[in-house]
């Protein structure tokens, strides 16, 4: 089994950024978090993180067929990038959102998912454990 793990715009910054919210682990600590967890269970997980709405788009096209199953938090882009949500109703890869924070209990802009709908499942506010979870969600999803 093959995964995708996908993080959008700023979270390159976790560990610095504003880590009362989104905690001190940095991007590349929860890489090989997932990576240890999907070698546990027999999946081999590539990493990729934009800050760049079209490169992020042409990543979920080439998903398509070469993963079994993408983790995705899209950051900001989840409220306002229907370019993305698009991307990910036209490729048959099953999707989990994920997102560090609770997003349903901070601002009401947080609240709105563009990606309803069209993600297999989504996953706020259990931290760096939620991104374990899309995993396990995807294992029991596509086996
Ligand atoms: C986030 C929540 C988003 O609202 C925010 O823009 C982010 C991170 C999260 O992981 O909690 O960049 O997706």
């Amino acid at each position: 089994m093959r995964i995708l793990l996908m993080n959008g715009p700023n979270l390159n910054m976790l560990g610095v950024r504003e880590p009362g919210i989104y905690g001190h682990d940095t991007l590349g600590s929860i890489e090989d978090m997932v990576i240890s967890h999907g070698e546990r269970h027999g999946v081999d997980v590539e990493c990729f993180q934009s800050n760049h709405e079209g490169v992020l788009i042409d990543k979920l096209h080439e998903a398509h067929g070469r993963f079994d199953g993408v983790i995705y938090n899209p950051g900001a882009h989840t409220h306002y990038s229907y370019a993305l949500r698009d991307a990910v109703a036209a490729i048959s890869t099953p999707v989990v959102e994920v997102h560090i924070s609770d997003v349903d209990a901070r601002e009401p802009f947080r609240a709105i998912s563009v990606f309803d709908g069209v993600v297999l499942e989504k996953i706020s506010g259990r931290g760096k454990q939620g991104y374990i979870d899309a995993l396990d969600v995807l294992r029991e999803h596509c086996c």
